[in-house]
């Protein structure tokens, strides 16, 4: 039986129907995507936001950390998603680098963002310095998504990739972190590696949709990697990744039997080639077969009439 919705909304989503549904209870779901298959997947199942991720770097460029992925690489990716997408929102991620250092760098490079991938809107990590560049973004007129708690780009200085916010100094920072962001105008704010209860009592006081991922149910939505969701990541996963298949298993299932049909010629059959007409292999078999044929007279070949 399928799961996806009985009826599929596919009016774009925007702004204001994300902040309705909210408002309604009604829970939003959001996913990765990091090319035109993966997006034509989030649209085809009715997700309401799709992330270009930053995660990109991890799973699907290789790099053993987020920080490593480029701006330039993140638009190509980014590029690819849209052509997969007409209904969710569309939110590019900011990569670590595009936006630290002044307002004028965060505001150029979510406007390129924007202008070159077609993505709605942008994301950016962390509380603090981040705060003044989602104020500079906004202001320039490209809606932000804040990113609180477990914050892969700034990894190292949290002290690895673990849970946040577990003491009440931090939990207070967290929360802190997230009125600020909302304050500047977040349309929206992901909660990552939160604990549950921290989550409730930040989430029910915020007046924008929350986002989480491993973060607990209070939050507006969820947010999980394609890749991760999927099983196609390999190897250690975060706690808070539930997989609902294991597509890697069946790619590599896959790609075997091909290899071995190949190798017993097993493929292809015959419906998997292209025919000619009789009369036009006919020639050919002739012009194969002409005694004074060879490659530097083949040019001097005349068609059988
Ligand atoms: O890059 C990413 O995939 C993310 C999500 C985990 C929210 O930031």
């Amino acid at each position: 039986m399928s799961s996806l919705p009985e009826i599929l909304d596919t009016r774009p989503m925007t702004l204001p129907r994300l902040m309705d549904k909210r408002e309604a209870g009604e829970p939003i779901v959001m996913v990765t995507a990091y090319d035109y298959p993966s997006a034509t997947v989030a649209e085809a199942a009715g997700v309401d936001l799709v992330l270009v991720g930053d995660s990109a770097a991890n799973v699907v460029l290789g790099y053993p950390r987020t920080e490593l992925v480029s701006m330039e690489e993140m638009i190509v990716l980014g590029k690819a998603v849209r052509r997969g997408l007409k209904t969710p929102l569309m939110i590019g991620d900011m990569p670590m680098g595009s936006y630290e250092a002044s307002n004028e760098l965060a505001v150029q490079n979510a406007q390129r963002m924007v202008k070159e991938t077609g993505c709605q809107v942008v994301k950016l990590e962390a509380g603090g310095l981040s705060v003044e560049r989602a104020r500079a973004i906004i202001r320039a007129g490209v809606p932000v998504m804040g990113h609180v708690g477990l914050t892969p780009q700034t990894a190292t200085a949290l002290g690895g990739y673990k849970a946040q916010g577990k003491t009440a100094k931090a939990a207070i920072q967290l929360c802190e972190d997230a009125l600020a962001l909302q304050a500047v105008g977040c349309f929206a704010i992901v909660f990552e590696a939160v604990p549950s209860a921290v989550t409730e009592a930040i989430a029910s006081r915020l007046e924008v949709p929350s986002i989480g991922i491993g973060a607990g149910p209070a939050t507006s939505g969820q947010v999980l990697v394609f890749h991760d969701l999927l099983g196609i990541t390999t190897g250690h996963m975060a706690k808070f990744v539930k997989r609902y298949a294991d597509v890697h298993e069946e790619m590599v299932e896959a790609v075997g039997r091909y290899g071995a049909e190949v190798r017993s010629g097993a493929f292809p059959e015959e419906a998997h080639g292209y025919s000619i007409d009789p009369e036009e292999l006919a020639q050919l078999k002739a012009y194969l077969e002409m005694e004074s044929l060879s490659s530097s007279k083949a040019w001097e070949w005349e068609p059988l009439s």
